[in-house]
């Protein structure tokens, strides 16, 4: 099928990527016409595991365009996906701009019949707006708008879009529900499940998972907290709750809490989709408070360490907001740095992949090229993101080049009796904390300040984004 892709981001590069992948004739769409050259050569903006390989393979073939021109792009396609940003306005709620934008340029250019697949994640309703505007902008234009949300994760995205468990359709249309299973065909095999439902179900679905999982993430964090006075393990808790297939161990790590761009910004939007249909979905102000007092917990630990911040040296392990990713968006360990920078620490960070785009984001984080030049001369290290070469680091090494051997696990990642063994003051997250027989701890129990309850929407308007 001929399928065009308006937006190159993240989801719409992915989207076009795999579905060259699986047979069809794409074409990306994007305004940006530096990122189309460098697409048209084969090369990925960011990186993901994978899409590199996929992108030259089907640029080289030809089965893979980009253009910038939207008559070019659009009067061959059966389907068009809408993949465009929908960045978050001051107060949390998505913004469409972008959505209604691209609604037009279909309603200017796009073939008789053509099905409008809605991939960005949007609030319950945006297919009847942009339905509306192509009715009103082309009323000759026959069409359906369809739902299609993605579940793909930066880091494993190409493996989630040729592998996925679920594809979600929300239609009005029987033809146009067609049309998406002739598209997704060749992935329907392998127990993959094909959900045919109402638009509004699939649109409000995908806000569904994103907050439940963020919730899941939050309820661990708070375990955290509760394991620390305890003297209890949040980890043994978590696979405790894990070993019932009611709960599932999934998304129950303690640690510096989630960010990434879907995250905080989807919760955040699903409390104001509720709140415009007046519901009070205050539950969702509480998951994003507790995460953001999951990093104000780590740097709680980092003073119960060092006591005053002003000139000591902090070395943050990992700066993406996952491993497996370049992209520091809303990630935990930058809004670790900012507060520990506020403080006047000295911050250096190491990661195997964000280095560029942290430093772009937060001019005032020095970069270490390995995670022993980070951790030289170190008063402090914290581990911000599980990375797997951080598994294998030489512990021995790095007490030898820091200058206090003092560490902070923000994601669990050492195992607390080799840190004993070695002679580290660690505080794990959830479990309890190592520290030497002469020092007793001090400061305020690793507990965050109580600092009143904080929204989604506010949380995001603090932290700020900085790559679109
Ligand atoms: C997420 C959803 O998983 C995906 O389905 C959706 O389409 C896009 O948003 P992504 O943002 O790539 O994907 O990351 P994900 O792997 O879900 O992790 C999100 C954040 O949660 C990360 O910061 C991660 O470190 C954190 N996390 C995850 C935890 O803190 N604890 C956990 O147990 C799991």
């Amino acid at each position: 099928m001929n399928i065009t892709v308006i937006g190159t981001g993240h989801v719409g590069l992915v989207t076009c990527a795999t579905l060259a992948e699986i047979g069809h004739r794409v074409v990306g769409m994007d305004c940006d016409e530096d990122k189309i050259s460098l697409l048209e050569r084969g090369e990925a903006p960011f990186y993901e595991p994978g899409l590199t390989d996929l992108l030259r393979k089907h640029t080289g073939s030809g089965s893979l365009r980009f253009m910038v021109r939207e008559a070019d792009a659009l009067s061959e396609a059966t389907v068009v996906f809408v993949s465009v940003g929908t960045p978050p306005l001051a107060n949390g709620e998505a913004n469409l701009l972008a959505v209604e934008k691209a609604a037009r340029s279909v309603a200017s250019y796009g073939r008789d019949g053509v099905v409008v697949v809605e991939k960005s994640t949007v609030p319950a309703g945006t297919a009847d707006r942009v339905a509306l505007t192509l009715a009103r902008e082309r009323p000759a234009l026959r069409f359906d708008v369809v739902s299609n949300p993605e579940f793909l994760r930066e880091g494993s995205a190409v493996s989630d879009s040729l592998h996925p468990d679920r594809i979600l359709i929300g239609s009005a249309s029987k033809r146009a529900a067609d049309v998406m299973r002739r598209v997704y065909r060749p992935l329907l095999r392998n127990g993959c499940r094909f959900i045919e439902t109402d638009i509004a179900t699939a649109e409000l679905a995908k806000h569904a998972c994103n907050a439940f999982l963020s919730l899941k993430i939050s309820f661990a964090n708070a375990l955290a907290n509760i394991c620390e006075r305890a003297g209890a393990d949040v980890v043994s808790v978590a696979d405790i709750m894990g070993a019932d297939p009611r709960i599932g161990r999934a998304f129950l790590d303690a640690g510096l809490g989630f960010g990434g761009y879907c995250f905080p910004k989807d919760l955040a939007a699903f409390e104001r989709v509720a709140a415009r249909l007046g519901y009070d979905f205050s539950l969702l102000n509480e998951v994003a408070r507790i995460n953001e007092q999951a990093v104000e917990s780590v740097v709680g630990k980092v003073r119960d360490a060092l006591w005053n911040l002003e000139g000591k040296r902090v070395a943050l392990l990992g700066l993406a907001f996952k491993p497996g990713t370049d992209d520091t968006r809303l990630s935990p360990a930058l809004d670790l740095a900012r507060r520990l920078l506020d403080e006047g620490a000295l911050v250096v960070g190491y990661d195997p992949q964000a280095g560029a785009s942290a430093r772009a984001e937060l001019p005032q984080l020095e970069l270490a090229g390995d995670p022993y030049e980070a951790a030289w001369g170190a008063h402090c290290l914290v581990l911000c993101t599980e990375w797997e070469e951080f598994r294998a680091l030489d512990l021995r090494a790095l007490r030898e080049v820091m200058l206090y051997p003092v560490i902070v696990d923000g994601r669990n990642v050492f195992d607390p009796e080799t840190m004993r063994e070695l002679g580290f003051t660690y505080y794990p997250t959830g479990r309890p904390a190592i520290i030497p027989r002469n020092r007793k701890r001090l400061g305020p129990g690793g507990g965050p300040n109580e600092n009143g309850s904080l929204s989604p929407a506010r949380r995001f308007s603090r932290v700020g984004v900085a790559r679109a």
